[in-house]
Parts: C-alpha cells; sequence; structure tokens
C-alpha cells in the first residue's frame, strides 16, 4: 500500500488541434504537502492540475488518487481533490452566494440544518457573510474568487488544488485566502497552489515544483528551488534575493 495520496506515472497529453500540452510527467504526492507548482505562462500548469480531478484525462500514463486510476474513478477522484480554477467564473452555478456555497452540499442530500451550519462557518472565514444573498454574478473579481474557494471548501476535500488563488485579491483578501490555505494544511489537507506569487506562500511550501514547456524541470524543497526561480521566468522573494532567507509573507 503507498503512502502517496496521488501518484503519477508517466502522463502526456496532446489537445485537439495537436499541441503537447504535458509531456511524461511522472510525480508522487504525500499526504499532507504543501506544493508550489511554477512557471511562465503556458508552461502547463493548468493542463497539469486538470490531471489531477480527471477534468482532462491523459493520453498516455495513469493517474492515482489514494490508490485508484482516475480514469475509470472519476467521482471517488473528485470526492478527493477538490479544484478551485483560474478563473472564478466557470465555477458559479447558484442563484445566491448562500446558494453557491450550499450546492455540493445539496447534491449530497446533507440535512438542511447541517449545510446551514457549515455554510455559514465557511462564508464567516472567508468574509463573505455580508454577501449571503447576493447574486454571485453581481459579485467583484476578488469575491467570486473567495466564493469559489468557499464552494470547495465546503465539500472538505482531502487534496485542495488551487489555479492562482490570489489574482484579483486585494491585500485584506489575500491574507484572508492565505490564512485559509495555511489553515487547511495544518488540518491535515494537502494542498497544491499553481501562482506566479511565489513569495506569499514559499515560507509554508514543503516543495516547489517547477514547469516548462509541459515538462517537471525542478522539484524540491523551497530552499533548494529559491535560487533557480528566476531562470525559468519566475520572481525571487525579495527577501532571498538579497541574502536574508525565506521570510514569511504573513507576520
Ligand atoms: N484546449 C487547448 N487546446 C490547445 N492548446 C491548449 C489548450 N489549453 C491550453 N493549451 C496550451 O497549452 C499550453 C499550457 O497552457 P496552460 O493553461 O496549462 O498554461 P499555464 O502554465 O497554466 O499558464 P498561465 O500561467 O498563463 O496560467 C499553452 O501554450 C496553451 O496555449
Ligand atoms: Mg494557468
Amino acid at each position: 500500500m503507498t503512502k502517496n495520496i496521488i501518484d503519477i506515472n508517466a502522463i502526456c497529453h496532446t489537445f485537439a488541434d495537436g499541441y503537447i500540452g504535458l509531456k511524461n510527467i511522472s510525480v508522487s504526492i504525500s499526504k499532507g504537502e504543501f506544493i508550489i507548482l511554477a512557471g511562465k505562462n503556458g508552461s502547463g500548469k493548468t493542463t497539469f492540475l486538470r490531471h489531477l480531478n480527471g477534468l482532462l484525462l491523459p493520453d498516455s500514463g495513469v493517474i492515482f488518487v489514494k490508490g485508484l486510476d482516475v480514469s475509470k474513478h472519476l467521482v471517488q477522484t473528485r470526492k478527493t481533490v477538490g479544484m478551485v480554477f483560474q478563473d472564478a467564473d466557470t465555477q458559479i452555478v447558484g442563484d445566491t452566494v448562500f446558494d453557491e456555497v450550499a450546492f455540493g452540499l445539496e447534491n449530497l442530500k446533507v440535512k438542511r440544518a447541517e449545510i446551514n451550519k457549515k455554510v455559514t462557518l465557511i462564508l464567516e472565514d472567508l468574509n463573505l457573510f455580508h454577501l449571503k444573498d447576493r447574486s454571485p454574478s453581481t459579485l467583484s473579481g476578488g469575491e467570486k474568487r473567495k466564493l469559489a474557494i468557499a464552494g470547495i471548501l465546503v465539500m472538505d476535500p482531502e487534496v485542495i488544488v488551487f489555479d492562482e488563488p490570489f489574482s484579483n485579491l486585494d491585500y485584506p483578501g489575500t491574507i484572508q485566502v492565505l490564512s485559509t490555505i495555511i489553515d487547511l494544511n495544518r488540518s491535515g489537507h494537502t494542498i497544491i497552489i499553481a501562482t506566479h506569487d511565489v513569495e506569499t506562500v514559499i515560507c509554508e511550501a514543503t516543495r516547489i515544483i517547477m514547469m516548462e514547456d509541459g515538462q517537471i524541470k525542478k522539484d524540491g524543497t523551497p530552499d533548494c528551488i529559491v535560487k533557480h526561480l528566476e531562470s525559468f521566468g519566475v520572481r525571487q522573494p525579495c527577501s532571498s534575493k538579497f541574502g536574508m532567507g525565506l521570510q514569511p509573507w504573513l507576520s
């Protein structure tokens, strides 16, 4: 029995127009890790993340989530791996903010009192409760992003994948989302974040994976990878640039 929550073995993905999005990726992820996925625009981060919950399937190779082949166990995979998309609008389905967050639990036929309790807690955590009766379509970009995060967190998946979670967020919004992500990791969730904003999360990460041209080019601890960031087009945190070591973004 493997201790890895995700095992990826030699996956390749070619899009319908013939563009090769992923080239022979193999990687294993243990329970409780906090992984940053970094790389330039177009390096393949979103394509890779979409394979983790079966939104895209590989043409060759295999992905196991908790030992199950993703291509044959999509429902089970999506219970284990929750994904917050890069484009928050694509995820919104409810008429109100409250309904939006309740949607997944309603589908699972969870009791109303339980739904109300869980949704209220998540909305309060992300400072969205005052917006609970608003239509999601009227929210700002940052509010929509937090709403998309709330809709995934309420389902309590073991692995949570965030694709650019800090884009569109102001300073307090970034703090709320970052604190939520840190708490989730401390309570045992496995976190995988694709971000250009490495400085914000690097102190929390156990590992950084660098992508380029649909391939994994580096994979190691933040201390080992930090000096290579700029050669892959990713900004190095100021503190390490000036020889001060890695400093937490949240003080
Ligand atoms: N449906 C598609 N058909 C053809 N090519 C695609 C498709 N989706 C993505 N690509 C291409 O695959 C490459 C990787 O795209 P991807 O979205 O994974 O990059 P990314 O690393 O997430 O970039 P960003 O930092 O801009 O979010 C890009 O060159 C993109 O144009
Ligand atoms: Mg992307």
